[in-house]
């Protein structure tokens, strides 16, 4: 899929979209779909705006436009992170088209419950919790690189929504993000169970990517992002960036703000 982002980029947007169904468990209308151009067929997700449950705190009709918006991001970072999604007219009128990842069955659990004395070696701490028979135990997560730079690229977007099931890993052994729809607020509403490095220093190639965010964000990448956000959170996010850097570490949770998303999945 990375290999050629140009031409899936090309029949998301130019190809027949044919809607196959819905897929039942999502709160918005998220629907699976192919898209055809020049014989070639893709499987891929539509998510019409007309489909887009009112949010309290993000403005009506625009969370297609986040997810434009997020993928874009991710593209400039060179991380790829996010399948090639598009912002088109579709069956049910307009909305966003992401291209369908594959998960892999047979991809190593990245979240686990552990013994509260944890973690075991390889995993990082998330929160401690109550499970059934009124026990405690350790929620962690891999430490991975994948899941890495995926919580380098929430901070930035400042995604209000990474749990779980949002990152999917395919059987190329890439990592993606899906379900980018509550981003960008201006608000501090980072989300996330990607808490194992906070406050850690970042690495070396986080650090030279977000150098590269805030020039691209001030020039090109800005004039991408500026049709989907208002021009306060076009700057929120030049200044979350601006804040890493300077920082030169993860963030710490809000404390106002719930910063873990419960339940995880
Ligand atoms: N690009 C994609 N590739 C593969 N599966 C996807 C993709 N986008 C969404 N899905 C699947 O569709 C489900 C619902 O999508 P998504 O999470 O984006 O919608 P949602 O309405 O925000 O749902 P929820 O409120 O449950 O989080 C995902 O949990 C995932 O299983
Ligand atoms: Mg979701």
């Amino acid at each position: 899929m990375a290999a050629d982002v140009p031409a899936a980029l090309g029949l998301l947007r130019e190809g027949t979209l044919t809607v196959h169904g819905r897929l039942t468990d999502a709160s918005n209308a998220v629907l699976y779909c192919t898209a055809e151009l020049d014989g070639v067929t893709a499987p891929c997700v539509y998510k019409p705006v007309a489909g887009e449950r009112p949010l309290w705190d993000f403005p009506d009709g625009n969370l297609a436009g986040r997810e434009v918006a997020a993928y874009e991001v991710s593209a400039a970072t060179g991380w790829a992170l996010i399948p090639p999604t598009v912002l088109r007219d579709g069956p049910h009128g307009p909305g966003m088209v992401q291209l369908w990842v594959e998960p892999d069955p047979d991809a190593p659990e990245l979240l686990d419950l552990q013994d509260p004395a944890g973690p075991a070696a390889g995993w990082l701490p998330i929160v401690r919790a109550e499970i059934e028979g009124g026990r405690t135990a350790l929620l962690v997560h891999r430490d991975d690189g994948r899941l890495r730079r995926l919580a380098v690229l929430d901070a930035v977007i400042n995604n209000a929504d990474r749990k779980g099931g949002h990152w999917i890993p395919a059987a190329d052994g890439r990592l993606y993000g899906i379900d980018h729809g509550v981003t960008f607020n201006v608000e501090d509403k980072l989300r996330t169970l990607l808490w194992g490095w906070a406050e850690r220093p970042l690495p070396e190639d986080a650090r030279e990517v977000l150098g590269r965010l805030a020039g691209d964000l001030a020039g090109p990448l800005g004039e991408r992002l500026a049709p989907h956000l208002t021009p306060a959170e076009l700057a929120a996010t030049g200044a979350r960036v601006a804040a890493l850097l300077a920082a030169g570490r993860h963030p710490l949770p809000s404390p106002d703000w719930p910063s873990i998303p419960w339940p995880p999945l």
